[in-house]
């Protein structure tokens, strides 16, 4: 096997990723690279990543469980602190039940994978993120994917179907901003024999969940909420279903107890609601700003927005030109985002200031041209 021929081409087509090194905590204002940054490419929305009240919530949860969880939940790591959270989860989104995951691609794994012998069929958006396409890839199942947000096509495509299977959306879409429109999915499902699940890894914290009846819902810890981890919450038999059945769940290690502590202090804040209202006025800046310059930014009303620029060459061009005036911005490129759609995807943060994103956006106006 010649590996580096493989990165050579990866080079040759702009496709290589390289990691740039934060010196600083998560947040708006970083040292990356050695230079001072704006930061625009955090999943951070609410700028709780270093949050001075869940720092101090994590170093109690330490002092009372120490650093690591020793097991997995089905051995001796289940802790309290995990039982609480999930009851708190549970409340939180509605749901008669809640299961903790160390991380969202964990999670939307295991969910496929318990349901591997309970399935016929999935059918998924054609933007999901890649968990859940790796998801269905791990059961076996034949990926059938409707057209993005399109009903029509996923009426069509659920038409053709029999015996039970489930369908999954995104419900905002990681590299787009836009959302799914859930009630309507909810609606066209005949529930006896079909399971609908959304993955809200980033609506969780800032947009009220829309969760049906006995449906699935997964969501993140580690963006919104500034932590790490991800739950699954739904009716109780599903969720010991999970817990019976779930490969990825029965064999790794819990996550720290002591991030649980973090992470209800974090859910505190959320409730609290003052984060959310930053963020708020901030992508409602950044739409009217970059409406004014005439940037052609995609629909989009949440914290998420993209600007779609084709080649993988440009974004990286672009993306790199920014940095150097101080602004970090991620270029996303294939196989993240379908060919000929790199594009440069912007996060707000609810502790972006306002002349940062002003002074961003001339920046953006300014390459451009
Ligand atoms: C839509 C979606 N689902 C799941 C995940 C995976 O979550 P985690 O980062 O917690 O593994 C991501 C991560 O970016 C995501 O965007």
């Amino acid at each position: 096997m010649n590996f580096s021929n493989k990165i050579s081409d990866l080079e040759k087509n702009h496709l290589f990723r390289t990691r740039r090194i934060a010196k600083s905590a998560q947040g708006t204002n970083m040292k990356i690279d050695g230079q001072d940054v704006v930061n625009f490419c955090s999943n951070d929305y609410l700028s709780l990543a270093n949050h001075p009240r869940i720092k101090e919530a994590l170093i109690n949860g330490v002092k009372k469980y120490g650093a690591g969880s020793g097991a997995s939940h089905l051995v001796s790591g289940h802790s309290e602190a995990h039982k609480l959270l999930e009851e708190t989860l549970a409340e939180f989104t509605g749901q008669e039940n809640a299961l903790l995951f160390s991380s969202g691609y964990s999670a939307n794994l295991g969910i496929f994978s318990a349901l591997r012998d309970e399935i016929n069929w999935a059918i998924q958006d054609k933007l999901n993120h890649a968990s859940l396409i790796d998801g269905q890839r791990l059961i076996g199942l034949p990926m059938q994917r409707y057209l993005h947000n399109n009903l029509k096509s996923l009426d069509k495509k659920i038409k053709k179907q029999t015996g039970p299977g489930l369908v999954v959306t995104d419900n905002v879409f990681s590299m787009d901003g836009d959302q799914a429109n859930i009630s309507g999915i909810a609606k066209m499902i005949d529930k006896k024999n079909t399971m609908f699940m959304q993955d809200d890894a980033h609506g969780f914290g800032i947009f009220e969940p829309i969760i049906p009846r006995h449906s699935i819902y997964m969501a993140t810890l580690g963006k919104a909420a500034g932590v790490m981890g991800a739950f699954v919450s739904g009716d109780n038999d599903f969720i010991e279903f999970l817990i019976q059945k779930s490969r990825p769940y029965t064999y790794t290690t819990a996550l720290p107890p002591n991030l649980c502590h973090a992470i209800q202090k974090s859910l505190d804040l959320i409730k609290q609601g003052e984060q959310k209202e930053k963020l708020t006025n901030n992508i409602t800046h950044f739409k009217s700003m970059s409406n004014q310059l005439g940037l052609n930014f995609e629909e989009s009303n949440s914290a998420i927005q993209p600007l779609i620029v084709g080649s993988s060459s440009k974004a990286l061009k672009i993306s790199n030109s920014l940095f150097d005036k101080g602004f970090f911005v991620n270029a996303i490129r294939p196989p993240t985002v379908p060919p000929k759609t790199a594009r440069l995807r912007f996060t707000l943060s609810a502790n972006h200031k306002t002349e940062q994103i002003d002074a961003l956006l001339e920046w953006v106006n300014d390459v451009m041209a």
